[in-house]
């Protein structure tokens, strides 16, 4: 199973503020249902908070050690549980989305981070690691312009580890 990281963050690494994403972009969001339709994705309870209800076309495994049950959901306490439950039920694909405390956990097991960088600076709270040169390689980039429905440009980027 390959377990990637999606996340969005702004020029300084942020990600998040107050537990909401740093801003509202379109063309993120349709490419974030893209990578991840049909696959599991994992998410830290707090994430899920301020999403609110699980997503569809995905199977939603959430980390908590306080909450024993989400509608829709499946609730783990550990990360090895959620990922050997994403193996048993055959998902090719285990994508990790959120929020800060679980990317950190989870990036020595990953061998792909698909980074949507916004060019732009926001107040943040909750931040994305800088991944190190020597460990991780740009293999794909695709800038988009800012316009009418998105108001800052972005770009794409899909890293692998070396
Ligand atoms: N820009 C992006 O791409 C993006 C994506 C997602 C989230 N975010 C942002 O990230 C921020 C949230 O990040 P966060 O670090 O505060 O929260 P989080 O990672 O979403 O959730 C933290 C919670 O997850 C549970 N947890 C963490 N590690 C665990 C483990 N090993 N085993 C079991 N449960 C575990 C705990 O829940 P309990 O307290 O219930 O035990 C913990 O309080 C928000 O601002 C959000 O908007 C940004």
């Amino acid at each position: 199973m390959e377990i990637a990281i999606v996340v969005a963050a702004d020029q300084n690494n942020g990600i998040g503020n107050e537990n909401q994403l740093l801003c509202h972009l379109p063309n993120d969001l349709k490419y974030f249902k893209r990578v991840t339709s049909g696959h599991a994705i994992l998410m830290g309870r707090k994430t899920y908070d301020s999403i609110g209800k699980p997503l569809p076309n995905r199977s939603n495994l959430v980390l908590s050690q306080n909450i024993k049950f989400i509608e829709g959901c499946e609730v783990f306490t550990e990360i090895k549980l959620a990922l050997s439950y994403a193996e048993e039920k055959g998902f090719t694909h285990l994508f990790i989305i959120g929020g800060d405390s679980i990317y950190k956990q989870a990036l020595p097991l990953c061998n792909t981070v698909y980074l949507t960088r916004i060019h732009h600076s926001f107040k943040a709270d909750a931040f994305f690691v800088e991944l190190p040169e020597k460990d991780w390689k740009l293999d794909a980039s695709e800038y988009f312009e800012q316009d009418e429905k998105n108001a800052h440009s972005h770009t794409f980027e899909v890293w692998h580890r070396r």
